[in-house]
């Protein structure tokens, strides 16, 4: 059965655990969608794993189109989430619903996600009244790695902690069905999952929301440059990527590779023919 905004929500009424990864491209997509992912966010993160940019500030909405059309492409169970990149919704209302639009209609998602609380509202209100589903993400927003200095665990001090309840109570009030928290401590993330009837999905956030998610090359090992502390790693591809790169490389000199049941045949009288 598809999943849905809807079948997110009533996860959250039956206590069903939600399990959500980031995805970039159709064939990493079909091996999540068949292993019964419920939802892929394709993720504004793909300007760091994927293009190898410091943040995620440089992705553009064309990036995210290119992305969400692979992964659309691949997922045909799961819900699929586009994150708005920086600056598609900042600028005007119409500006926000416009690129969600974009992502919906052209990209193949089914829902968007944006970051950001109270400030925010309007064009959360104004996305979810043309029909489109928004994920909302607080807590460490990577949007805003500049105003913050740095990937920070958000929401520690008293008033930082009321701030980011406050923001998640007014983008439920918005209209969003389901809310990212990023780097939260657990006890935060727990009171705002009880507080809330739509579901949280945690990243960094511990074991009290409703849903998890991971971006998906820090899960499998394949992405070194940085490894944030909530991070599990269920295999390493890095490693045995590595090492078939390397026997690829050893195999051409030594002549081990390419053999007969890898290369195609031809009668040899045409081959004698040839001049
Ligand atoms: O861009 C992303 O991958 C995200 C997740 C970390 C939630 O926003």
């Amino acid at each position: 059965m598809k999943n849905t905004a809807i079948t997110f929500k009533d996860a959250k009424k039956t206590g069903q655990k939600l399990s959500m990864l980031t995805a970039y491209d159709y064939s990493t997509a079909k091996l999540m969608d068949q292993s019964g992912i419920h939802g892929i966010l394709v993720g504004d993160s793909l300007g760091m794993v994927m293009l190898g940019y410091e943040d995620t500030l440089a992705v553009t909405m064309e990036d995210m189109l290119h992305h969400t059309k692979a992964v659309a492409r691949g997922a045909k169970n799961c819900l699929i989430v586009a994150d708005m990149p920086f600056m598609s919704y900042h600028t005007s209302i119409e500006q926000a619903v416009f690129n969600a639009g974009r992502l919906i209609k052209e990209g193949g998602a089914q829902a968007v996600k944006l970051e950001g609380g109270a400030t925010f509202c309007k064009e959360i209100k104004a996305i979810t009244r043309s029909s489109i589903p928004v994920m909302a993400h607080l807590g460490l927003t990577p949007q805003s790695i500049h105003a913050f200095g740095g990937f920070k665990v958000q929401g520690k001090s008293q008033e930082a902690a009321q701030a980011l309840l406050d923001d998640a109570k007014a983008v439920e009030a918005a209209g969003a069905f389901a809310l990212v928290l990023e780097c939260v401590p657990e006890k935060l993330a727990q009171k705002i999952s009880e507080t809330l009837s739509i579901p949280t999905i945690g990243i960094g956030a511990g074991a009290g929301c409703d849903g998890q998610i991971l971006v998906y090359q820090d899960m499998i090992g394949m992405y070194s440059d940085f490894t944030p502390k909530f991070v599990k790693q269920y295999t390493n591809v890095g490693i045995q990527m590595k090492q078939a790169f390397a026997s690829y490389i050893q195999e051409i000199q030594s002549g081990a590779f390419p053999q007969k049941e890898h290369t195609f045949c031809i009668d040899d009288s045409i081959i004698d023919k040839l001049y």
